[in-house]
Parts: C-alpha cells; structure tokens; sequence
C-alpha cells in the first residue's frame, strides 16, 4: 500500500492559468470594431433620412441621358452652352466627379445661385438630367 504523502502532485491541484493576455486584447478588439460598426451604420441611417423626399424619389430612377440632353438644350445650354462647355455659367465637363447626385439636384432646384434660376423638374426629369450631366466628359 502506497503512502499517500509520497504521492506526487495531482495537476488538479494547479491553478487555472489566466485567460492568455493576447486573447482578451482580441475580445476587445472585436468590442471596438462591433461598435464602431454599429456607429456607422447608425450615421448612414441618419443621412438616408435626412434626403427629402422629392431627393430620394429622383435617386430611386433610372434616368434617360437622351432625354436629358434634350431638356439641358431645352433649359440649361442658354447659359451652360450647347455642349456644357461653358458661358454664362461654368463649364459642366467632369461636374459630376467635383459634385455627388444629391449636391446636383440641389444646384438645379434650389435657385440658391443666381442667376442660375430655380428649376421644378419632375424627379424622372431630374434623374435624366442627372444622367445627362453624368455623360458628360471629364
Ligand atoms: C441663367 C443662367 C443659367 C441657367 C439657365 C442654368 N444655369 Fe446652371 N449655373 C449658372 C451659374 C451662373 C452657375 C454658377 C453658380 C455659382 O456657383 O455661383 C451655375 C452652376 C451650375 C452647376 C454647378 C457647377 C459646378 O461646377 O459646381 C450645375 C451642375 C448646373 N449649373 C447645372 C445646370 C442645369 C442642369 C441647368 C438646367 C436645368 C442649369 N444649370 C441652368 C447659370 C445657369
């Protein structure tokens, strides 16, 4: 019969190591990241809503660059130029690179720039003089 005060030491009497330091860094990590996700997502959000209808309608088209070539010779060309080259207002190539789709309805209908008068296209108007403007050469 063995003594049992010569027995070795059981592992079950070792303390259980610490969650390793590198992998409560990881849980942190991942805390920052679904949080600061969560922000974003909550400022997309925020944005959308603050788009007003008459905006939102006009993005949800798809828009005719035919036709909106034809109601920029209509309406704009005057002071834009047969080919938005430039005359009274500035030239329009690249505009659409300098200015995102909400920024360009707004210059249209807002009349916040005279001369450049208030327009009140329908939103598909709008979505194809978007598409139009969206043609044009850089
Ligand atoms: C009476 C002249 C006039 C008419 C008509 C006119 N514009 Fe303008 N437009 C201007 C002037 C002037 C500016 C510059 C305004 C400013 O920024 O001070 C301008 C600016 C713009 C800009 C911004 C250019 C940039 O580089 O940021 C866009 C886009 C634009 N017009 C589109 C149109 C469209 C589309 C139409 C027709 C629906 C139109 N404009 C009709 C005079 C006109």
């Amino acid at each position: 019969m063995p003594n049992p005060a010569e027995s070795p030491p059981t592992i079950e009497a070792a303390p259980a190591p610490p969650a390793p330091p590198a992998l409560s860094g990881l849980i942190k990590a991942l805390i920052v990241v679904a949080a600061s996700a969560s922000l974003v997502l909550a400022l997309l959000l925020l944005g959308a809503s603050h788009s007003d209808p008459y905006t939102q309608a006009t993005l949800d088209l798809v828009g005719s660059e035919s036709n909106g070539g034809r109601l920029f010779r209509l309406n704009c060309a005057g002071c834009h130029g047969l080919a938005a080259q430039g005359l009274v207002g500035p030239n329009l190539h690249g505009v659409s690179h300098r200015k995102n789709d909400r920024q360009l309805i707004q210059q249209v209908v807002s009349g916040r720039t005279p001369p450049m008068p208030r327009f009140q296209p329908e939103p598909q108007a709008m979505a194809d003089l978007l598409a139009f403007l969206h043609s044009l050469p850089s």
